[in-house]
């Protein structure tokens, strides 16, 4: 919904507003910038989960992440329904939890059936700690250190191993009972996104080279204590082509072909996450459908073509889940007017909980929350206030007039916000909160000024007398 303005100048936030009934409704929630639940209320200020964003600030203070938990719920069972409608295998639906990890956020997918893909102890921990079943979880990572995958093991989760190295050591370590295991390969797919976030292409630090594919098979086939159950890839991460996976699906089953010609009892094939979401409006990702519907097909094609039965599909999305489930609501404080050149607005946080601008040159767009249908009658860049030029989070916003206190929202930060966020000038981390029918439950607490020093030790020598 576009809404102009009588002086014809655009309104503030209702350009973003979710699609409403009578519009097209088929919209999956990575294809919106705010959260489903999104809508203006008679105040004119944002309601997200039905609660206005500027009383969650006053209840919870700021900067604030607030987290619609229906956006979340949606994305996943739209992920789940897509297998059931086009798979006719088992499939398997898992939350990539390096894009946010916590309890709630764990709980909250695991209570919709989904498993969970983690990359170090602290994420399996986390994961654990939040009840999922270990049959559930798919360990991942490059270089997992000896005493990960003896909690890996120890837990029951399926391990991802990714290369030799990995391999020599599971085979060292390993008991009388066999590890579950799956193989990551390298595939050499190239894909259009930003070089940090590409992963399947040749010159990659993860998984195996799919030139030792013969050795590798040949290896695992002859580890009793290896329980080679599946095959998996992932090629980058905001991806928005669908030629990609449909290529990954097709050359992941030519794996699983050359894999049961050495005996491995391959049946799993988890072919990654990486399908991008919606940051700014010419941001055009495909619906979660239109993802998993092409990979289906091949799949199941491929399969037919090569006399294989159909394993158990399995996939990891992070950023299509739960990315545009949250927004951050900041409170705007300073601002400077350089004539001629620009106007900064700075709010109270900025690169330490979300470093994505900074790192990635992501851009990302704000309302403000407590004046929606105002008009956009101002163009200001938005900083941070950290110690640091980098340190902005939005250049060139369109808002309206504001003024120190209004409320700041910036959208779509669900995805690798919370989880990259650090404590760059000892700024205590922000509190999370979960929305959902008008109730607001906190999820992350805000960090204190003693937590912040919690591992610091002081060596008696320094005590200032
Ligand atoms: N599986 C594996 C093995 C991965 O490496 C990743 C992401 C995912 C699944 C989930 O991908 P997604 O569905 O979220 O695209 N920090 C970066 C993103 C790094 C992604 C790393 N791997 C960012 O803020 O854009």
């Amino acid at each position: 919904m576009v809404s102009t303005h009588p002086t014809g100048v655009q309104n503030s936030g209702s350009k973003y507003l979710p699609q409403t009934s009578n519009q097209n409704t088929n919209l999956s929630p990575n294809q919106q910038i705010l959260p489903i639940t999104a809508r203006i209320n008679s105040r004119d200020s944002l309601e997200i989960g039905g609660c206005d964003v500027t009383t969650l600030v006053q209840q919870f203070g700021s900067p604030l992440y607030i987290l619609d938990e229906d956006t979340l719920r949606t994305a996943s069972k739209q992920y789940q329904e897509s297998f059931k409608r086009y798979y006719k295998g088992e499939s398997q639906v898992l939350y990539a939890s390096k894009a946010w990890s916590c309890l709630a956020v764990c709980a909250i997918v695991a209570s919709v059936g989904l498993g969970i893909d983690v990359v170090s102890g602290g994420e399996l921990y986390t994961a654990q700690t939040a009840g999922v079943n270990p049959d559930k979880i798919y360990f991942h990572g490059n270089n997992k250190s000896r005493e990960e995958l003896n909690l890996a093991i120890q837990s029951g989760c399926t391990i991802v191993v990714d290369n030799w190295y990995e391999l020599h050591t599971l085979v060292e370590i390993a008991g009388n009972k066999p590890i579950r295991i799956m193989l990551r390969l390298t595939p050499g797919i190239e894909c259009h996104t930003h070089e940090y976030i590409r992963t399947g292409h040749l010159d990659s630090k993860f998984g195996f080279d799919p030139n030792d594919l013969d050795d590798l098979f040949a290896f695992v086939s002859k580890q009793s204590v290896l329980d080679c159950v599946g095959l998996h890839a992932h090629i980058g991460s905001q991806i928005f082509e669908r030629q990609p996976h449909r290529d990954l699906a097709a050359v992941m089953v030519q794996w699983l072909s050359k894999a049961s010609g050495y005996g491995l009892p391959v049946r799993e094939l988890n072919v990654g996450g990486g399908l991008g979401i919606q940051y700014i409006e010419s941001d055009d990702p495909p619906s979660i459908e239109e993802w998993v519907k092409p990979i289906c097909e091949v799949i199941e094609e491929a399969c037919a073509a090569a006399n294989l039965p159909l394993p158990k599909l399995l996939c990891e999305p992070g950023r299509s889940l739960i990315g545009t489930a949250c927004v951050t609501a900041y409170t705007i404080g300073s601002s400077k007017v350089i004539p001629e050149i620009r106007t900064y607005i700075t709010v109270d946080g900025g690169m330490a909980d979300n470093p994505r601008p900074i790192t990635y040159q992501s851009v990302y767009r704000a309302v403000v929350g407590n004046r929606m249908s105002e008009p956009l009658t101002e163009t200001v860049t938005i900083a941070g206030k950290h110690c640091e030029s980098g340190d902005i989070l939005i250049k060139n916003a369109q808002l309206p007039k504001t003024k120190p206190g209004d409320i700041l929202i910036v959208m779509a930060t669900g995805a690798y916000n919370y989880s990259m966020s650090s404590n760059y000038n000892r700024l205590p981390r922000p509190a999370a909160v979960v929305v959902v029918n008008g109730e607001a439950n906190l999820i992350l607490q805000r960090e204190a000024y003693q937590d912040l020093i919690k591992q610091d030790c002081l060596p008696q020598r320094l005590i200032q007398k």
